[in-house]
């Protein structure tokens, strides 16, 4: 059955600043490249496996100077949205001191966009902080949410007529456990009580950077990324139930709680079936990517359905899989978009879809060769090849509709 999704219907994907435009000076180039980082890689035997230049974020994709091209493609395959983000780091480079030419540049990435009627999502912090602030204690500082605040309005005032959707922080949990707790992303610190501290001070810098955003551009829409999962009891064992409540409460909804009178969306980025039965992960006979996550593209209704409590208009941010050889791709989008669009018909509120990632690009601390790009990179001459799968989604795109 052809089954439409609704109007005005945005179809994307998204990318982030650091993973693909190149010529980075953040906190993340800097580790990259520390002794300290490269002897653990070492020592961890990933450098024979993969290569030093793996794990350095270098040129990345040039998409710094490439976007028209990147946008271009993005045009033909249908898409008509796009979420980017700006780096902090090249519009503060010095406290307090914004610099016009990058004001200037993001200035250009917007109306290319904007010129293509490609609707952009603009991410205003997907994870690496200028040096300065990593000097002045980073996401641990006291002050951290003035100056996040502070680099949120001046981006509102600059670009407020270029941009209706705003996403204030990408993933607050990841960012915190990633860097404070499990302490494999700088500054690599494993302290609960740190973690708790940074991911408190998410919450303020968000809820103050939505008031100015809102003061200054009233009719812009704001929110932030927020990664859920399907946390699904495996039976009715209390033990699993509790476990499944306690995932649900602390992981999925905590922040959205918190942030509850502050966002005018919800932007779901969403990648995991957690399967619990006396533990995590117990997930069975499922696909599973390149990057070893397994694909279960049908968990993204449960994901949807508990977000309609919220009563927000939901945006998916992100959504996708690491598969270089583009195996799976195409279904996978296929049997997630059925989920969403079953999940719409029974009321979740869902306007989006941009898909993770619109070309390969830095995977973070795995470096680039786990590739979640529609387009594949070819990352010694540059060359940009759509995948198969992008057929197959601009295929959906067009038809705004899929086949239950
Ligand atoms: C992040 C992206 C990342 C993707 C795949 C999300 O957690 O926002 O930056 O590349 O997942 O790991």
């Amino acid at each position: 059955m052809k089954s439409e999704f609704p109007k005005n219907f945005l179809w994307g994907a998204a990318t982030a600043s650091h993973q693909v435009e190149g010529g980075q000076k953040n906190n993340w180039s800097q580790w990259e490249t520390s002794e300290e980082r490269i002897k653990n890689l070492e020592l961890r035997g990933e450098i024979k496996k993969h290569g030093l230049d793996n794990f350095i974020s270098g040129r990345a994709c040039d998409h710094y100077h490439q976007y028209k091209e990147d946008f271009r493609l993005a045009k033909e395959l249908g898409h008509n949205a796009t979420r980017i983000s700006i780096e902090w780091s090249r519009i503060e480079p010095e406290e307090g001191k914004f610099n016009k030419k990058e004001i200037e540049h993001y200035r250009d990435v917007l109306k290319t966009l904007r010129q293509l009627k490609i609707e952009p999502f603009v991410t205003i912090y997907h994870w690496p902080i200028p040096l300065w602030l990593r000097d002045r204690g980073g996401l641990e500082s006291k002050r951290f949410p003035e100056y996040f605040a502070q680099y949120a309005e001046k981006l509102a005032k600059e670009y407020k007529d270029l941009v209706k959707f705003w996403i204030t922080i990408n993933e607050p949990e990841v960012l915190t456990s990633s860097s404070y707790l499990q302490g494999v992303w700088p500054p690599q610190k494993k302290n609960i009580f740190l973690a708790i501290k940074v991911y408190k001070n998410l919450v303020r810098a968000h809820k103050l950077a939505y008031d100015k955003i809102k003061k200054i551009a009233p009719g812009s829409q704001a929110g932030i990324a927020k990664n859920n999962a399907y946390y699904q009891a495996a039976n009715r064992n209390p033990i699993n139930i509790i476990l499944k409540r306690a995932a649900d409460h602390y992981l999925n909804f905590w922040f959205l709680d918190q942030i509850k009178n502050h966002q005018d969306f919800i932007g779901l980025n969403h990648y995991f079936h957690n399967r619990i039965n006396w533990g995590f992960n117990k997930n069975q006979g499922i696909k599973i990517s390149d990057y070893g996550w397994s694909l279960s593209p049908q968990a993204i209704y449960h994901v949807l359905s508990d977000l309609k409590k919220y009563h927000k208009p939901i945006y998916i941010t992100e959504n996708g899989l690491a598969d270089a050889k583009d195996k799976y791709r195409a279904w996978f989008i296929e049997e997630t978009l059925k989920n969403v669009w079953l999940a719409i018909k029974d009321d979740a509120d869902v306007r989006g879809y941009l898909h993770w990632s619109l070309m390969d690009n830095f995977e973070w601390s795995a470096g680039f060769w786990p590739r979640f790009g529609l387009i594949e990179i070819d990352y010694k001459t540059l060359k940009r090849t759509p995948h198969p799968s992008a057929l197959v989604y601009k295929k959906i795109i067009e038809s705004n509709s899929i086949y239950i």
